[in-house]
C-alpha cells in the first residue's frame, strides 16, 4: 500500500524562504519538496491575476487532458527522435516574450521567483541557453482537470543534449497565482523512471501501477504558494474539486537545472 507517512528521505517542508540547502537536498532527492506558503501576498496576486486576461492563451489538449497555457515548453517542441524543432520553438518563444511585455504584469511573478531563487542559491539564476540563445522561462499554465502520472527529465526528453550547460539535476518550480477551493494538489511518489515502466505507458503518461507501493506525498495548493520539487520523481496534478468558486488553478512554472559548475539555470 502506498504510504503517506513522512519518511525522512521523502518529506515536504514548509519554510518562510528557500535556502541553498533546500535546493541542494531536492536536487539530490533527499527532500521531496519545499514550499513557501503565501510567498506572494494578496495584493501582488490580485494585480497579477488582473493582468491574466491581457495574455492570449492557447488551449492545450494532450489527449483529453485540457489545459490552457501561455508560453512555450521545450518539451512540446521536440521531434520523436528527441531533437528540438528550433524554428517553431524560437518563433513561439519570441511571440510569448513580446506578449508578456505587452501584458505588463506587475509584479512579474517569473522575475520575482527567479530573483528569490537566486537569493536562496547565492548566485543569480539565468535562463539556460541553446546555441547561445536564452530559453523561454515563465510559462503560465491553467490545469483544472489534473494530469496523468508522469515524470520530467530533460536528459530523457533530449537524449543528445539541448543546452549549452550540462544539467546534473533538475527541479520544478511552481508559483500558484490562482487555486481551486479544493483539489488541484500535486502528488509525488518516491519512484524514478526505470526501463520496465515503459510497458505501462498510457498516452502521455503512465499507468498508476508503476508507483504501486511507493511512498507518496500530496501537496495541496494555497494562494500565492511557491513550491520546489524534483520532477524525476513520478508526479501528477489532481483534478480540481467541484466548488462553485475558485475553480481555476493557475501557476507560473519553470524548471531549474543544476550545472557541474554549481550554477542554476532555468527553462520552461
Ligand atoms: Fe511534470
Amino acid at each position: 500500500m502506498p504510504s503517506t507517512a513522512l519518511d525522512p528521505r521523502f518529506s515536504v517542508v514548509d519554510v518562510s524562504a528557500f535556502s541553498r540547502r533546500h535546493i541542494a537536498d531536492i536536487a539530490a532527492r533527499k527532500l521531496a519538496a519545499a514550499r513557501i506558503p503565501g510567498c506572494f501576498d494578496r495584493a501582488a496576486l490580485d494585480s497579477m491575476t488582473a493582468a491574466l486576461h491581457r495574455l492570449p492563451t492557447v488551449d492545450y489538449h494532450p489527449v483529453r487532458v485540457a489545459m490552457t497555457r501561455f508560453g512555450p515548453a521545450l518539451n512540446d517542441y521536440r521531434t520523436p527522435q528527441g531533437v528540438l524543432e528550433a524554428e517553431r520553438y524560437w518563433a513561439a518563444a519570441d511571440a510569448a516574450e513580446r506578449m508578456w511585455r505587452e501584458a505588463a504584469m506587475e509584479p512579474d511573478p517569473a522575475r520575482m521567483s527567479l530573483d528569490m531563487l537566486g537569493k536562496a542559491w547565492g548566485a543569480k539564476v539565468t535562463a539556460a541557453t541553446i546555441g547561445g540563445r536564452p530559453a523561454f522561462v515563465g510559462m503560465m499554465r491553467e490545469i483544472n482537470a489534473g494530469t496523468l502520472l508522469h515524470y520530467d527529465d530533460i536528459h530523457l526528453e533530449y537524449p543528445a543534449g539541448l543546452f549549452d550547460q550540462e544539467i546534473v539535476s533538475q527541479l520544478t518550480y511552481n508559483a500558484y497565482l490562482a487555486v481551486p477551493e479544493e483539489g488541484g494538489g500535486t502528488r509525488l511518489w518516491q519512484h524514478r523512471w526505470e526501463a520496465s515502466d515503459d510497458t505501462h505507458r498510457q498516452r502521455y503518461g503512465y499507468d498508476p501501477c508503476v508507483v504501486d507501493g511507493c511512498r507518496r506525498v500530496t501537496i495541496a495548493p494555497g494562494h500565492g504558494d511557491a513550491l520546489l520539487f524534483n520532477p524525476n520523481h513520478y508526479h501528477r496534478v489532481l483534478p480540481n474539486g467541484q466548488g462553485e468558486e475558485g475553480r481555476r488553478r493557475v501557476t507560473v512554472t519553470f524548471f531549474l537545472g543544476l550545472t557541474p559548475a554549481g550554477d542554476l539555470v532555468a527553462w520552461s
